[in-house]
């Protein structure tokens, strides 16, 4: 064996995780805002302007993020969901926007969203049609690929109905190549292993492979009950689907619901925290046009954004759960650790949960810092793996907070240095 290849294989011994799509995007999981969740397929115009699925919608959210900090906070894609096309291809064969709705064409919307600093998403299907009903791609990967990239968009979420089940790879695998074929970097969202899971369990290697990210369970609701299914999904499914996550391709709970109407604030709190965990893509499914202050601080929250944005790009677990608490651990780059402990008793008030039983807390020995990220920001200083620290949790909210390792090293190197 040359040397060089022994190289590699010592390489690929130590970093085992499978190989992305290697189209240099979603080096960390996504930020924007995509209009499933809160603008459904709402299509009518003439009676509700303001929500319809239209070009005036996205440009509206593109300046909200500009001007309230979204953009400047992380969140870069603005992304139109299902509903946008007209119910017949062109002469050329090629998808186009509703006329009514989208009267500038999507490559004026692109270029709009552009000169915003921000990045433009679209939504197709790789089925005969989309789950709406309007034209899906089969048969026409190719061409959609060529216009999805001539009007200059920056990321295709591609959904898997109205197709059999055991064409879904290949369809997922082609439209990846016949992106990758255009030459654009264009951002690839899939859905494959959801549409896969009722029949056999995915393969995450090819599904790696394939996208930049990957629905694994049903759509998101605006309610508690919808993100605790996602949460628990999530955990009983942990082994096999957290390994398949780092730089390049993430599991996707789906979107953020805050800021709308089914969540209080503390199941806001714990969704944001979660997500941040679970290093999910940040797409927000909201009205930035009417959103009230407390959830644009939770959703703007630079501490919350770093843990989620970590370049160590691990994915974190549920580690413990019991007496109605769960906790959830996230590996940071720098050694550092990510913990969120969840109340999930829906009755009575805050309950008290002693930290230092947590698994990664083996960092704080023999010292460590912790910053309390939510329910409010607070360092609590130097901790020790001794240390007493009990934390109090609302009913279905979360305590979030960072642990940073404080090196024996370092107070030996302190040491010499006032000495
Ligand atoms: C599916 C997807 C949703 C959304 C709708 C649109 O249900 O999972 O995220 O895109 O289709 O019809």
């Amino acid at each position: 064996m040359s040397k060089m290849l022994l190289l590699l294989v010592l390489l690929s011994l130590l970093n085992p995780a499978v190989e992305a799509l290697d189209n240099g995007l979603a080096l960390k999981p996504t930020m924007g805002w995509l209009h499933w969740e809160r603008f459904m397929c709402n299509t009518d115009c003439d009676t509700d302007p303001d929500n319809c699925i239209s070009e005036r919608l996205y440009m509206q959210m593109a300046d909200m993020m500009v001007k309230d900090g979204w953009r400047e906070a992380g969140y870069e894609y603005v992304c139109i969901d299902d509903c946008w096309p007209s119910h017949e291809r062109d002469a050329q064969g090629r998808l186009q926007p509703d006329p009514k709705r989208f009267p500038g064409g999507i490559k004026k919307l692109a270029d709009y969203v552009h000169s915003k600093g921000l990045k433009l998403g679209i939504y197709a299907d790789v089925g005969e049609k989309t789950c709406a009903g309007y034209p899906g791609s089969l048969g026409y990967y190719e061409t959609d690929a060529q216009t999805f990239a001539d009007w200059d968009v920056d990321l295709l979420k591609f959904d898997g109905c109205n197709l059999k089940w055991t064409l879904l790879g290949d369809g997922y695998i082609k439209m990846s190549k016949a992106l990758n074929k255009t030459g654009r970097s264009i951002l690839y969202s899939c859905e494959w292993p959801l549409y896969e899971w009722p029949f056999q369990t995915p393969n995450y290697t090819a599904i790696r492979e394939t996208c930049n990210h990957w629905r694994n369970f049903n759509d998101v609701f605006d309610s508690w009950i919808s993100i605790k299914s996602i949460l628990d999904w999530t955990a009983s499914h942990q082994d096999s689907i957290v390994p398949s996550a780092g730089p390049g391709g993430w599991n996707d709970p789906d979107m953020l619901v805050i800021g709308n109407f089914g969540l209080s604030h503390d199941q806001q709190e714990s969704q944001m925290a979660l997500w941040a965990i679970m290093a999910a893509p940040l797409l927000m499914s909201n009205d930035l046009r009417d959103i009230c202050p407390r959830s644009k601080e939770l959703l703007q929250n630079r501490r919350i954004i770093e843990i989620s944005q970590d370049p160590l790009g691990k994915q974190g677990y549920r580690s413990a759960k019991g007496n109605s608490f769960e906790v959830w651990e996230r590996p940071l780059s720098k050694n550092r650790l990510a913990v969120a402990v969840l109340n999930l008793q829906e009755i009575g008030g805050p309950r008290g949960f002693a930290i230092s039983g947590v698994a990664g807390w083996k960092v704080c020995d023999p010292q460590c810092n912790v910053t309390l990220i939510l329910p409010e920001y607070k360092e609590m200083g130097v901790q020790t793996k001794e240390s007493k620290l009990i934390l109090k949790v609302n009913p279905s909210g979360t305590a979030l907070l960072t642990v940073t390792p404080i090196s024996k090293d370092f107070g030996r190197i302190h040491w010499k240095d006032t000495d």
